[in-house]
């Protein structure tokens, strides 16, 4: 959730730092602070807001120094403000540390630290631990057989009941960073004579591609030329250096005005990222390099479990039908927050998916473990490579749509789609789908790209019906079957990002409770695809139009709409049943988009949100 970097090199800390703090931003960005050690002390420097603020309140000299830790933070344990800003140091000044998670003990550790005579400056669960390691430091002894920093770090850890990620300094080893995580992100970033320690690899892509991915319990130890892992419970651990094959460029903005826009427009490419090499023509099918599971394995699956969150969870949504439809496998989708404390009785032939854009999120995360824990065959479909998800799961599929910065996702949603949609290509072949369907399937998925790009050309109509609605304060959006999704993923998207109270429901629910919302006040956002029930979803209009309502309607082109039934409308290409979703979900996004700039939202970073939501 938060953003960490930390920095040991012949390089400056501070300059570097906050390089990676910027490209880090969009994982909180309530405020932000580092402290920079030249080697004779700490200076820090913390500002409120955003990252810029710190950059206009720091000043040269804090640049330099070759060792430091910096964080952008996203509030959970005490307000806004510089004092619970982090970096957070001990109170006799001898550790400074940096923390993403939530220490669960803090009140304990607080009360027992307290009466040893430490004190406290912010409301903070992290302040708690960086006493902590300052208590656990005064009490090593400095004999030289042991590191008394690292000690003091590992023994402190072992006190923790919580999440963490952590990058931390003591004025007494100038020479020296420790980073350590349970439960949130950390990655070691190794370059020549210099090496980083981040929440995430955005923020070191600029210094090197070399990366250690720390696992839970582990705890590293960096110097400028080399760096070693061990456990919390001080057993050495191998390091496995990969290399990331990210292009810096990007996860930088090129000529477009914000992430979101820029990803919105990427999307015929993260499409064709997310097929190339995954259709085999000979059999009308996908193939997936990373599922470890044969066509035997999968043939024994009798249900199908998808877990997420957010913006992934309504991919499940679409998973689900596009699965049940093609592969006639039975899905059911959870919450992976309420799947993880919920004991359902699942099937013994149960395939867990996940679906995560960050592979970190720590609702999905959680479920994932829970569902291995109790035996079942997991896989993941995930944008993060390395990501734990990613590593946790059994077997997986990423979507290779390329770095999501904005907070509201879009790309990766599609993309998302886009593998779910594969998916059920390849488990129907397995299965009862006839070679002609997978054909026209391949070809419809393909086409796909190209078709997004046509539509992408409507931009400028889509922002002028935007600008007719950006004044109203609530939305529905209504949709039926494999649209009912995409209507839930146009509220969340709307409300995420121009905070206007906006509801997804299917289409023929309306009467059963929102017809009430209904006025001229009001408008609906109707997603009526072609196909049997585009009728109903006409006489879904025609209710709404009947209380005043205003419509907005997303259709397939061909469809025939009776004259006045809608004030405005999008059209999008007639297509194959497996790719509508897709291609309606790029109108909804361009229309939120539209509406934040309206009302002059922040897109990319909108309030009290944060990209990758590693807390509970
Ligand atoms: O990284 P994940 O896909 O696991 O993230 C899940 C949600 O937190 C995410 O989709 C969130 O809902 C976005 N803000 C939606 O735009």
């Amino acid at each position: 959730m938060c953003g960490i970097v930390g920095y040991i090199g012949r390089n400056r800390a501070g300059s570097i730092m906050l390089d990676g703090l910027k490209r880090l931003e969009y994982r909180g960005y309530d405020s932000s602070g580092m402290v920079v050690s030249d080697g004779k002390g700490f200076e820090q420097i913390k500002s409120t807001g955003r990252v810029v603020n710190l950059e206009e309140a720091l000043e040269e000299p804090q640049l330099g120094g070759n060792l430091g830790i910096s964080h952008t933070r996203w509030a959970t344990h005490g307000d806004v403000t510089e004092a619970n800003a982090h970096p957070h140091t001990s109170s006799d000044g001898k550790i400074s540390m940096v923390h993403n998670g939530v220490i669960e003990n803090h009140a304990n550790m607080k009360k027992f630290l307290a009466e040893k005579g430490y004190t406290f400056r912010s409301e903070t669960d992290s302040e708690a631990l960086c006493n902590l390691i300052a208590y656990h430091y005064n009490k090593e002894p400095k004999d030289g057989e042991k590191n008394p920093f690292l000690e003091a770090v590992r023994k402190s850890l072992r006190h923790v009941n919580g999440t963490y990620g952590i990058a931390v300094i003591c004025s007494d080893f100038p020479k020296e960073l420790i980073g350590a995580r349970k439960g949130s992100p950390l990655i070691i970033g190794i370059g020549n004579g210099e090496n980083l320690l981040a929440s995430d690899v955005n923020a070191i892509t600029h210094c090197t591609q070399n990366v250690v991915y720390l696992d839970d319990n582990e705890v590293v130890h960096l110097k400028n030329d080399d760096f070693s892992i061990t456990t919390v419970s001080s057993k050495s651990v191998e390091a496995v250096i990969h290399k990331v094959d990210w292009d810096t460029s990007e996860a930088e903005l090129g000529e477009f005005d914000n992430f979101m826009q820029k990803e919105i427009f990427e999307q015929p490419n993260s499409l064709k990222n997310g097929m190339r090499g995954r259709f085999s023509d000979d059999d009308s099918t996908a193939v997936f390099g990373g599922l470890n599971l044969n066509a035997q394995e999968l043939r024994q699956i009798d249900r199908i479990l998808f877990i997420a969150c957010g913006t992934a969870w309504h991919a499940c949504l679409v998973a689900e039908h596009l699965i049940e439809r093609f592969a006639r496998i039975p899905v059911e989708v959870e919450y992976a927050s309420e799947f993880r404390y919920r004991d359902a009785p699942l099937d013994k032939n149960t395939l867990v998916i996940a679906i995560s854009q960050s592979g970190e999120t720590i609702d999905t995360l959680g479920a994932l473990r829970e569902a291995k824990r109790k035996g079942y065959r997991t896989l993941a479909i995930n944008n993060s490579v390395g990501s734990a998800i990613a590593r946790e799961s059994d077997g997986g599929i990423y979507q290779h749509a390329g770095p999501e910065i904005g907070v509201a996702s879009t790309k990766a949603f599609t993309s998302q789609i886009m593998i779910s949609a594969l998916l059920a290509l390849y488990l129907g072949r397995l299965r009862d789908l006839s070679y002609g369907d997978g054909v026209e399937i391949v070809k419809a998925l393909r086409t796909v790209p190209e078709q997004v790009e046509e539509l992408l050309k409507q931009n400028d109509k889509i922002a002028s019906i935007a600008r007719k609605y950006a004044k109203y304060e609530d939305c529905l959006f209504l949709g039926r079957q494999l649209m009912f999704p995409i209507a839930l993923e146009g509220a969340l998207k709307l409300k995420e990002i121009s905070y206007i109270h906006a509801e997804g429901y299917p289409a023929a629910e309306m009467k059963h409770g929102p017809i009430a919302l209904i006025s001229e006040d009001c408008p609906s956002v109707f997603l009526a695809a072609s196909g049997e029930i585009f009728s109903k979803s006409l006489a879904n209009m025609q209710e709404v139009k009947a209380r005043k309502g205003k419509v907005i309607c997303i259709a397939t082109k061909g469809c025939d709409i009776p004259d006045g039934l809608v004030d405005d409308l999008i059209l999008v290409p007639e297509c194959h049943e497996i790719v509508k979703p897709i291609l309606m979900s790029i109108p909804i996004q361009l229309l939120s988009y539209h509406v934040a700039l309206e009302r002059g939202c922040d897109v990319d970073k909108p309030r009290n949100l944060a990209k990758s939501v590693t807390v509970e």
